[in-house]
Order: structure tokens, then C-alpha cells, then sequence
């Protein structure tokens, strides 16, 4: 089982294995924010009481090594930002993401997504970091393609976006490999 780092440092960012007490943070920063989930697959959180329980199942899925979720910290002011996720399938790590609204267009998940795909090709046993997006979701597919992952394909129907409707939706497959 890979044990990854539970602190990554980048220029301006430090990524750490979350603690129920950010449940607040998140919570006041991105949770409950409709702008932010429109294109995730899941609803706003209406209670904190969501965010501590969607927390502790991301501490207990890294014990598990089933995926690992890192907050997403400014190192110059300490703020939580946002979060950022690596789902483990044998030799391939999909990567999901997530920023609060006042801290887009400044290059900060580029940044983040970077460093995890750095991390990860490292290892001996991961060849292939992917992820997908919304085909509306033109700056999630931006910082793909800014973390040098390739357009490989249209998953047509691939994923339920509730916020927007029932129906699954078409997203883009970007992937990096070794
Ligand atoms: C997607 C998201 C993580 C991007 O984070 P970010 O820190 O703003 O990303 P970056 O600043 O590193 O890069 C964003 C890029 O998208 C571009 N972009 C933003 N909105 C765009 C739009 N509507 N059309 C085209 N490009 C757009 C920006 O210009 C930038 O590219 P550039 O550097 O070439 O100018 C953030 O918008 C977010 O959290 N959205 C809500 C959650 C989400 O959608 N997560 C991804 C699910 S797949």
C-alpha cells in the first residue's frame, strides 16, 4: 500500500492531511457554496454536521488507502483554500479538487495539481494520474492541461453532476502517464 505524505509543500502552498476541526473552515469557505459544486458530484452541504461527517470518511478512506485528501493551506496567511483528492486503483490515481470562489484565477490549483502528479509518478507503482470534468468546466480542464495532463477522451454520460440535473453528463478524460 503507498503511504504518501501527509504535508506537501509548494511556493506558495501547503497541502496536509485534513483534521475534523477544518470541518468549520470548509464548511464557511466552499461547502455550501452553489457556484462552487455546480459541476461536482455532490450538493451543497446544508449543515456543518455534513462537512465533519464528509471529513471523517476522508480519514477514514486514507486509513484505508483507499484515497487520500489533502487540504489545500496558504502558507502566507495560513488560510484553507480548498481541498484536493487522489482516489488509489491499483497503478492509476484520479485526482478530484476543489477551491473556495475568492481564491480562483490566481494559478493555485495548477500549482497543487502539480505537485501530487509529481509525487505520484515518482512512485514505482503509479503509471497513470487521471481525471475528469464537466465539458462546461472549462477551468477545471485548464489546470489539467496546465499540470500537463493530455485530452484523451469524451467518457459520454460519464457522471452526475445533482447540481445541475439527474441525468449523467459527458466529461472530459485528461490523464498523465509514465
Ligand atoms: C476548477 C478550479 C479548481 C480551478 O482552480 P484555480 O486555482 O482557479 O485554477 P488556476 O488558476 O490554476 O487555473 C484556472 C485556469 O482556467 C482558466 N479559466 C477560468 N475560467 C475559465 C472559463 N470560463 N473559460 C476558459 N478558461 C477559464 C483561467 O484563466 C486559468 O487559465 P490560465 O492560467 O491559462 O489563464 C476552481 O475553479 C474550482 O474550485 N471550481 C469549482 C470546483 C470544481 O469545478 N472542481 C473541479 C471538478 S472537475
Amino acid at each position: 500500500m503507498i503511504n504518501p505524505p501527509e504535508t506537501f509543500e509548494t511556493e506558495r502552498l501547503r497541502l496536509r492531511k485534513p483534521v475534523l476541526a477544518d470541518a468549520e473552515v470548509i464548511f464557511q469557505q466552499y461547502a455550501q457554496d452553489t457556484e462552487v459544486t455546480k459541476y461536482l458530484t455532490w450538493l451543497p452541504n446544508g449543515k456543518i454536521e455534513d462537512t465533519r461527517e464528509f471529513v471523517r470518511t476522508c480519514l477514514t478512506t486514507w486509513q484505508q488507502g483507499d484515497s487520500y485528501h489533502w487540504v489545500i493551506v496558504r502558507k502566507e496567511d495560513g488560510l484553507l483554500l480548498g481541498m484536493i483528492t487522489a482516489r488509489v486503483d491499483g497503478h492509476k490515481w484520479e485526482l478530484g479538487y476543489v477551491l473556495a470562489r475568492a481564491y480562483w484565477g490566481r494559478g493555485y490549483m495548477t500549482e497543487a495539481v502539480k505537485s501530487l502528479i509529481a509525487w505520484a509518478l515518482e512512485q514505482p507503482s503509479v503509471y497513470r494520474v487521471w481525471s475528469v470534468c464537466d465539458l462546461d468546466n472549462p477551468a477545471s480542464a485548464r489546470v489539467m492541461e496546465k499540470a500537463g495532463m493530455l485530452r484523451e477522451a469524451v467518457l459520454r454520460r460519464w457522471s452526475v453532476h445533482p447540481n445541475i440535473g439527474p441525468e449523467p453528463r459527458d466529461s472530459y478524460c485528461y490523464s498523465i502517464t509514465k
